[in-house]
């Protein structure tokens, strides 16, 4: 199963400074062209290498003191040095090595990359007064080979305070912006590029153009990346790591370890048995569409646990929330083991890890680092498996493509982030009990229902329903009721770290009341969660 299922892509932040190297190495037969990343710490590194993907070249984020010898190793087309929160006079700045300028392999520098670039090579970088950040205009003198095709004037993204005031000597200062004089730079000759803003966000138009022209012209890649070649790559390399052994995957039903199982079953057949436990906390009829889906769509081998009775039992007396995970994640240890022993000798264990997580945790597992109320679901580290991760080089949107080209059922590759520990951390303040979980049950049922009849369920993060152990007064049919409430949470969200509570249309926020109030006789109240994350967190407990 995947410990990430409710993590995703573009989380903003860089690598760490101390990672080695070796972690973080993909291992890929290469089949497509590539263009490395050089991570300088910048908000949008991640978002560089995701760019170059989506225009059809594979792209890995390295830290930036990789070493020369590295990058020649990998042999890419192209080198991206990104932008990075120092200021290239900042005691301990990160440097750029000259060396990696003269492999031959052309260099795009971005923001600080163009500046540490400049610097390098003898221009004139300065800290400014002024800084610039966020929409400025960008004034093109002279297009050169980089700035080719696009306007005299257009929009672009900066964000920065050291300033470059004159190129380094064989260059061309192709562009300014509002408050940079020198706001492009290249020399062709050399391979050598540079550029201010930030192609990589949407508030720079051209962006998209200038990475193009510069994969595609300046740096000859070939687009070849794709989700259909994903897969026939990581085929290859399964059967390659598997053998003839048989292989064990937890499945949750979430999109990452759908697709992680799929693949491992397309590469070696029925060597594959998944193991699906389910501990009674998953969402309305989401255990049978797991069965449906893998048993009789795609003739998964599968073992199907209905473990509801030993969960409720564990979870009997637990109220506070940490230890409801803890019991939770002890549990699902204990049946997963069972159901292993049953299977026999597997040799490997399928994991869903994503890039997102190689790069965010510093390499191994991906499993070690996420945080530990993320990890319930996880597996004991001393499981004496050899992990197979076909989805580790993979960006989430990418899981989702290799999903759908995989046929995986729309329902499952937009699936929305669900926690492991599933609906008992939604049953808040009291024990999980059957009967408030079928209560629980029941009234998210309704609110998914509604929200996707609505066409709202792609555009949120997260929609759900929160059972506190509280009740309320009410009157229905002449009579008094004393009644569950429920909570109704719906968030937007990039990457889970930060989220803004969803404006639901008013009209959907009172079909949802009324058929929770009347479909469902213990509710008798529903209100709605308006807290942002921070302060708030998305779950209630
Ligand atoms: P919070 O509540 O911390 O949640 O804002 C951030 C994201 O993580 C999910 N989440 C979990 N996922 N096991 C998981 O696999 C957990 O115990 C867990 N707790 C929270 C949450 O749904 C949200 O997407």
């Amino acid at each position: 199963m995947s410990q990430t299922e409710a993590r995703s892509l573009g989380h903003g932040s860089s690598l760490p400074a101390d990672q080695p190297v070796e972690e973080l190495a993909l291992e890929r037969e290469v089949a497509a062209d590539e263009v490395v990343v050089l991570d300088y710490g910048g908000q949008y590194s991640q978002l560089i290498a995701r760019r170059v993907r989506e225009l059809g070249v594979f792209s890995e984020l390295l830290p930036h003191h990789v070493g020369v010898e590295e990058v020649r190793r990998r042999n890419p087309k192209g080198l991206i040095l990104s932008g990075g929160p120092a200021s290239v006079y900042a005691p301990g700045a990160p440097r750029l090595d000259p060396e990696l300028l003269e492999l031959g392999i052309p260099v795009l520098g971005i923001c600080y990359g163009m500046q540490a670039l400049v610097l390098t090579l003898g221009g004139k970088v300065e800290g400014a007064e002024i800084g610039e950040f966020g929409r400025s205009t960008l004034t093109v003198a002279e297009p050169g080979r980089l700035l080719a095709g696009t306007p005299e004037t257009q929009q672009c993204w900066m964000s920065h305070r050291d300033t470059v005031y004159e190129a380094p000597e064989g260059f061309t200062a192709l562009a300014s912006s509002t408050e940079s004089p020198v706001a492009a730079v290249e020399n062709p000759e050399r391979g050598l590029y540079g550029i201010q803003y930030h192609p990589e966000v949407v508030h720079t138009p051209y962006g998209q153009q200038v990475l193009t022209t510069f994969l595609e012209d300046i740096a000859g890649a070939s687009r070849t990346w794709s989700a259909a070649n994903i897969i026939d790559e990581q085929v290859d390399a399964i059967r390659k790591q598997v053998g003839d052994s048989k292989v064990i995957c937890g499945l949750s039903g979430g999109v990452d370890s759908s697709v992680a199982a799929l693949l491992v079953h397309r590469a070696v057949g029925d060597q594959l048995t998944c193991v699906f436990v389910d501990h009674g906390m998953m969402r309305q009829d989401e255990g049978e569409q797991v069965i449906r889906a893998f048993r009789d769509q795609f003739h998964v081998p599968l073992v199907a646990v209905d473990a509801e009775q030993r969960f409720l039992e564990r979870l009997k007396g637990v109220s506070e929330p940490e230890a409801k995970r803890k019991a939770i994640g002890a549990e699902f240890i204990r049946v997963f083991e069972e159901e292993a022993a049953k299977i026999g000798d597997a040799k490997f264990l399928v994991q869903g890890t994503l890039y997102s997580d190689v790069i965010e945790s510093g390499g191994g597992t991906g499993a070690a680092t996420i945080k530990s109320h993320h990890n319930v679901g996880g597996l004991p580290e001393d499981m004496e498996f050899q992990l197979v991760e076909p989805l580790r080089a993979l960006f989430k949107d990418e899981v989702r493509a290799v999903g759908a080209e995989l046929g995986l059922p729309e329902k499952f590759v937009w699936r929305q982030p669900f926690p492991g520990p599933g609906l008992a951390i939604r049953v808040v303040g009291g024990e999980a009990t059957k009967e408030r979980l079928d209560t629980l049950r029941a009234a998210d049922f309704i609110l998914q229902d509604e929200i996707r009849k609505a066409g709202l369920y792609r555009e949120l993060w997260q929609s759900f329903c929160v059972l506190p152990d509280i009740r309320t007064v009410g009157v229905q049919g002449d009579e008094r009721t004393y009644g569950y409430v429920v909570a109704i949470r719906a968030v937007t969200s990039d990457d889970a770290m930060t989220a803004d509570w969803a404006r639901l249309p008013y009209d959907l926020l009172e079909q949802i009341a009324s058929r929770m109030i009347n479909e469902i006789r213990e509710v008798n109240r529903v209100v709605l969660d308006i807290t942002s994350k921070p302060p708030g967190t998305i779950e209630w407990e």
